[in-house]
């Protein structure tokens, strides 16, 4: 991916992230999952005053993809505030991890942050190292 192509992908999770539910933290983010294809599906996360309930954007964004017949993943953009200004580091969750591991190809998958005018890539296999799955195959 080049870095327009990056800057873009972050662009339409900020998107997301502005339709996010968070009453209670306070803390919206977004997630924009780019398939090989090149459709993308985002999410955002929403809340739940039984708190436990609330679910991360990613997990939106992944599980909204694979309910629509979607499997061939190439990279999430991942963004998070509280302020407004969404240019901070947010990166996933260990549950997403988990989540995006069962579906995502640990070496070529990547999940893309901002970071102030720089963007950032890393592989699932750097965010999520033994994850667990194979034992059971
Ligand atoms: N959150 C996400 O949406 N993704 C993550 O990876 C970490 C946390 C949300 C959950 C909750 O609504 C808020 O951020 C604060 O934890």
């Amino acid at each position: 991916m080049t870095d327009n192509e990056k800057r873009a992908l972050i662009a339409e999770a900020v998107s997301a992230a502005r339709r996010a539910y968070a009453p209670y933290s306070g803390f919206s983010v977004g997630a924009a999952l780019l398939l090989r294809d090149g459709r993308v599906f985002t999410g955002c996360n929403i809340e739940n005053a039984s708190y436990s309930v609330t679910v991360c954007a990613e997990r939106v964004a992944l599980f909204s993809a694979v309910a629509q017949g979607a499997r061939d993943f190439a990279a999430i953009a991942v963004v998070g505030s509280s302020d407004g200004d969404f240019t901070r580091p947010c990166p996933p969750c260990g549950v997403c991890r988990q989540a995006l591991a069962e579906f995502c190809d640990p070496d070529s998958f990547t999940v893309i942050l901002a970071d102030g005018d720089e963007v950032r890539e890393l592989a699932l296999c750097e965010l999520l190292p033994h994850s667990f799955g194979e034992q059971l195959k």
